[in-house]
């Protein structure tokens, strides 16, 4: 029994760490979910039970201990969700246990908003199951606030996109905006496998900017320019145009320090192959690429990022935001 909610994973397609400074960022929600079964304790502890890290560890007060895996990474992994089911606890207005088990099929630490899509799926299935009233709203609230404890000074881009799905537009001060355009496009994912942190990376892309303000501000505005012509692309379906832009985007960010050989090693070998456009995807540093393919093409860059040396796989825009799945 218990209550099941999942969230999907992003990709960001533009705009990455320019829209932790208010620049506009694309990004959208792709088929692949992290999944968390929720259900009642008998005690007041809180476990945690990741079916993908293997790790098991429990919560009393804020006394963890760990029953399989690393401590220190177990909680590290651990403390975003029972941050956030603690939220839910409260509002619900009584202290209960919980067994919380979380299955991901997103890669972690790879740009690809996985903690989000953990915190907003636990949030949605504590809520179901203590029948505390939460809208979409709250979720991408609660998970909001968590994401700034993993991810230091967070844009809300990954809440954002895990907790209400499809292809948004995404600007801080403006908020989120459905991107009003088709942008079911031909992505290949390339999973470089060196797992970074983007609370470092996040922190390095500052430190650029601190050190060579009039320089890395220019390189944002240019990232402006590159999200408003890609909506205007998105518009006409024009992937050479998407393609041109992807590979202007990833060396913006390579010229700042955010990128890493695994990635351009990856990014080059799907051009090679017939990609229209490469560039890596969130934080940067490690995590992954994402190329943009005629359908046509697809098989071969695939292939070429695997003999690379990376882990490939196609990825398609999902409407379906957090969800429950089963109660
Ligand atoms: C991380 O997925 C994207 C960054 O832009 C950080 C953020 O927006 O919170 C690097």
């Amino acid at each position: 029994m218990g209550v099941v909610a999942s969230a999907p994973a992003k990709i960001i397609l533009f705009g990455e760490h320019f829209v932790v400074y208010g620049e506009p960022a694309i990004v959208t929600a792709i088929d692949r979910r992290a999944s968390v079964k929720i259900q009642n304790r008998d005690d007041h502890k809180l476990r945690f039970h990741s079916t993908t890290l293997k790790y098991v560890g429990q919560f009393e007060k804020n006394v963890f201990k760990v029953e399989r895996g690393d401590e220190r990474e177990a909680r590290i992994k651990f403390e975003p969700v029972k941050q956030a089911v603690e939220s839910v606890l409260e509002k619900h207005g009584e202290r209960v246990g919980l067994d919380i088990e979380i299955n991901s099929s997103i890669p972690i630490g790879a740009g690809l908003g996985s903690s989000a899509a953990v915190v907003a799926a636990s949030t949605a299935a504590a809520g179901a199951l203590l029948n505390v009233k939460l809208s979409r709203e709250d979720i991408f609230r609660i998970t909001l606030e968590t994401e700034k404890i993993v991810h230091g000074n967070a844009s809300g881009i990954d809440p954002a996109v895990s907790t209400f799905g499809g292809a948004i537009l995404f600007q801080a001060d403006t908020g989120f905006k459905p991107l009003d355009a088709k942008v079911d496009v031909p992505i290949v994912v390339g999973d470089t496998g060196v797992e970074r942190s983007t609370k470092a990376q996040v922190e390095k892309f500052r430190t650029a900017l601190q050190e060579y303000p009039r320089i890395v501000e220019n390189v944002m505005r240019a990232g402006r320019e590159i999200v408003l012509r890609a909506v205007d692309a998105f518009k006409e379906n024009d992937l050479e145009t998407l393609g041109d832009l992807m590979n202007i985007n990833h060396f913006l960010l390579c010229g700042v320090g955010i990128s890493h050989e695994s990635l351009d090693r990856l990014a080059n070998a799907a051009r090679r192959a017939g990609a229209l456009g490469a560039k890596l995807t969130g934080a940067g540093g490690g995590g992954c690429v994402i190329a943009l393919s005629k359908e046509e093409k697809l098989q071969t860059v695939l292939e070429a990022i695997q003999a690379a040396g990376g882990r490939s796989f196609t990825a398609r825009k999902t409407d379906e935001g957090v969800r429950i799945d089963q109660s």
